[in-house]
């Protein structure tokens, strides 16, 4: 049995592989397997672009799709995640999509007996938005090796900026961390190098931009939105300078005129959209690996 976790579990070909799978998907839609397995989609927070295109990929794949409604679910008795995924495993239940809180929420699921994929666990791992990244960036360069990547924002809080980090690293990119100094720490220290982003703009292949995450933080800011935008986003000023063939990218979604400045959103070299895209086709070659 197949679990997709978090991007250490595979070797750095094996998950460029995944991506390449994904493009292929999205060139070839009829090449799709149709199987009739049975997905619930259990989102413990809140989310968009996953849960959707989770759910479209498996509609398009002709599972049973079955979503799990946290909020009027028994979880309001108590009901913890563990014995919430061992009832849809006796409900007859074969892969579970889960988004949770907990970073390590997958640890204890793997034996119940039902494939877990994660959908993006507290701060630490969004692997399937990992995958679909690299899918943006392959469409767009045809070898990441050497290529100039600076990841910038609220690193402190990101899953997306971890996930990538882990394995961006390991494809031999050249990775940067842009933004608050006080969001950059020894975790990403090992992968790449701090830079203030005026002083690489001109370098970079790719700029990828994070959302400022304030549900996730405790105190009051001591910025506000435009000295932020100012000090560390993607404004107008810094996009000029940019390579002709650099692109940007963003998870989303975006505060704009915060981390971005709101024009730039679907601008020449922004992927944004196109990341949104290319998510399906990554979900799909995600629930085709795991099925085996
Ligand atoms: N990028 C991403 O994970 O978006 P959602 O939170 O909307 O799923």
């Amino acid at each position: 049995m197949r679990h997709f976790t978090h991007v250490d579990q595979f070797e750095p070909k094996a998950f460029l592989d995944l991506a390449k799978r994904g493009l292929y998907l999205k060139e070839n839609p009829g090449d799709v397997k149709q199987n009739g397995l049975s997905v619930v989609n259990m989102f413990y927070e809140s989310s968009t672009r996953t849960k959707v295109s989770f759910e479209l990929a498996e509609r398009k794949m002709a599972f049973h799709v079955m979503n799990f409604d946290v909020s009027t679910s028994s979880v309001n008795k108590g009901e913890s995640l563990y014995d919430s995924v061992l009832t849809m495993k006796a409900i007859g239940m074969d892969v579970a999509v889960i988004r949770h809180q907990n970073s390590e929420f997958y640890k204890n699921l793997c034996d119940i007996g039902i494939s877990i994929v994660n959908g993006g666990s507290g701060s630490d791992e969004h692997p399937s938005q990992c995958l679909l990244d690299l899918m943006t960036i392959l469409e767009q360069f045809e070898d990441v090796r050497g290529l100039k990547l600076a990841i910038v924002g609220d690193l402190k809080h990101s899953r997306v900026a971890s996930s990538n980090a882990r394995l961006l690293h390991k494809l031999g990119v050249e990775l940067y961390f842009c933004g608050p100094e006080k969001y950059f720490s020894e975790s990403y220290a090992q992968y790449g190098t701090f830079a203030k982003l005026d002083d690489i703009i001109e370098t970079l292949d790719v700029v990828m931009m994070l959302r400022l995450q304030l549900e996730r933080h405790k105190k009051n800011h001591t910025f506000t939105e435009a000295q932020y935008l100012r000090e560390y986003g993607l404004n107008n000023e810094r996009y000029q300078r940019m390579k002709d063939k650099a692109i940007i990218m963003h998870p989303a979604p975006v505060n704009r005129d915060v981390e971005i400045q709101s024009e730039l959103v679907e601008c020449e070299k922004s992927r944004i959209v196109k990341q949104i895209e290319n998510g399906v086709y990554a979900r799909m070659a995600i629930l085709e690996w795991v099925k085996g």
